[in-house]
């Protein structure tokens, strides 16, 4: 059918499919790994998932067998939860998010359950904010780089535009105020009024957080413009030390002369918790009028009702609850390091960081030139002779090549230590190229690909005994 007969929106670009973000994918779904079926195919390192602490989730599932409507146990409450449809949600189910979202923030904060406004993931929660804040042709300032499908969920349907801060590596890519100015001061002089600035705190891509101090500095510069602040805080939970993460809902306590109509908070189980396909998300606003303005928007994104129904049971076991979310952090905490610990020994890098499913590799050394094409080239060199499917800084908008967002949490061990195991060799049996002479391969374009002989020589799962000390991902991780 020709595409003339669709509407813009259908026929736009906006979705984003196009960019190397989802190339890498493409190239995943074409040849994926399997540790059996397939062990010379591409590892997935581009998708933020957190799946360290599942066994948790299914104990309980298991011992709880009334919290879903779908077992003998819980079969009562089946009609009552098919025939509910009011878009407040089910009260317990609010009342289990707030109580959440206050534990994951070390209960130094209060969550009001009649805030929570339910969204299709965090993906639907930003785009009914922007939907609620801005006009199509307006912007929000965001801090570069960031997440990709921001462009997507904020301005595809919208029309509303975002417009980059540009943070540095000098500084560890920090959001500082002269930044946010220089950037507002450059959207005015290029005619488009800004109605907001968004940042996402622990940072996807960075896996940094913000300090309480730049939190104060973007508190008092929203209020100064008069613009708003949306805050993602989707990674609240993934932070290696709980303690030290100051959400945005507890600077805006000590500072009094914040106008709270300006302060809106996007939320979800997504990563938490580990529940994407759960679609959970929330709308958190300091707004009245953006409360309920949204939450006649939620009709277009509910969270089913039978998931609210088994959540609310879930998420109020405060027991399990604590132990899942201690218990997480530590084994995210684990495996972070185990990456980044091993990458370090073939002299790889990465931006220091202590939350997020994922960590921000710096790869400079290796480009031809400091150009994005160059990056470009080196990224094919990852997914087609490495075959690892890392994202490549410029689909975060980076303002600077050679640096690639490694997600370490949607695999097991085995998998990990494979994956590191091929960055490894690639960076050892090109030791002594650096830049100089990784000129030179570019230049004689030598096959600098893994044989598949030396792969063969790698420990596999299937060879492993599962008693051996070798199976030990520490032990193996210092190989
Ligand atoms: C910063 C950020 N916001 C929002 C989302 C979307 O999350 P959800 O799956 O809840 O829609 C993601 C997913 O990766 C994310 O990293």
């Amino acid at each position: 059918m020709g595409y003339n007969l669709l509407s813009k929106i259908a026929t736009n670009n906006g979705h984003g499919e196009n960019s190397p973000y989802f190339d890498g994918w493409k190239a995943y779904d074409a040849n994926p790994f399997h540790p059996q079926n397939n062990p010379e195919g591409v590892i997935q390192m581009g998708l933020a998932e957190n799946q360290l602490s599942f066994d948790l989730i299914q104990e309980w599932i298991k011992a709880n067998p009334n919290a879903s409507i779908c077992t003998p146990q819980g079969a009562s409450g089946f009609k009552e939860t098919a025939i509910f449809q009011d878009y407040h949600g089910l009260p317990a189910f609010r009342t289990a998010v707030a109580n959440f979202m206050n534990r994951v923030r070390g209960n130094r904060v209060k969550f009001d359950p009649d805030r929570i406004v339910m969204s299709g993931g965090a993906t639907g929660a930003h785009e009914t904010l922007a939907f609620c804040l801005a006009n199509p042709g307006e912007a929000f300032l965001v801090p570069t780089p960031y997440y990709p499908a921001f462009d997507r969920d904020l301005r595809w349907r919208t029309g509303v535009e975002l417009f980059p801060v540009v943070c540095e590596s000098s500084n560890n890519f920090k959001v500082t105020r002269e930044g946010l100015e220089t950037a507002y001061e450059k959207a005015k002089l290029d005619n488009i009024k800004v109605k907001g600035l968004l940042i996402t705190n622990p940072s996807n891509p960075l896996g940094t957080f913000l300090d309480r101090n730049t939190l104060k500095d973007v508190v008092s510069f929203i209020n100064e413009k008069n613009i708003h602040l949306v805050c993602d805080e989707i990674y609240a939970g993934t932070v290696t030390n709980g303690d030290e993460f100051v959400s945005i809902a507890e600077v805006i306590k000590e500072e009094p002369k914040c106008n709270l109509d300006l302060i809106h908070l996007v939320y979800s189980l997504s990563k938490d918790m580990g529940f994407p396909g759960f679609r959970v998300g929330v709308v958190y606003s300091y707004n009245d009028n953006v409360v309920n303005i949204a939450r006649k928007m939620s009709s277009f994104g509910l969270v089913s009702t039978q998931t609210q129904h088994m959540l609310a049971s879930m998420l109020s076991d405060d027991k399990f609850i604590e132990n899942f979310i201690s218990e997480s952090r530590i084994r995210l905490a684990r495996r972070h390091e185990m990456f980044t610990r091993g990458l370090a020994q073939v002299g790889i890098g990465s931006l220091e960081s202590k939350a997020g499913l994922f960590f921000w590799m710096d790869l400079r050394r290796f480009l031809k030139e400091p150009t994005f094409e160059s990056e470009m080239t080196f990224w094919r060199v990852i997914i087609n002779e490495i075959k690892l499917n890392v994202s490549p800084g410029q689909s975060f908008h980076c303002s600077e090549p050679g640096w690639f967002r490694v997600c370490f949490a949607n695999m097991d061990d085995e998998t990990t230590l494979i994956a590191l195991w091929r960055i490894k060799t690639f960076v050892r049996k090109n030791r002594n190229l650096e830049i100089k002479t990784m000129k030179q391969y570019w230049q004689n374009n030598q096959p600098l690909m893994l044989s598949s002989r030396r792969y063969d020589d790698i420990l596999t799962p299937h060879r492993i005994s599962p008693h051996s000390p070798l199976a030990s991902p520490m032990v193996r991780a210092q190989n």
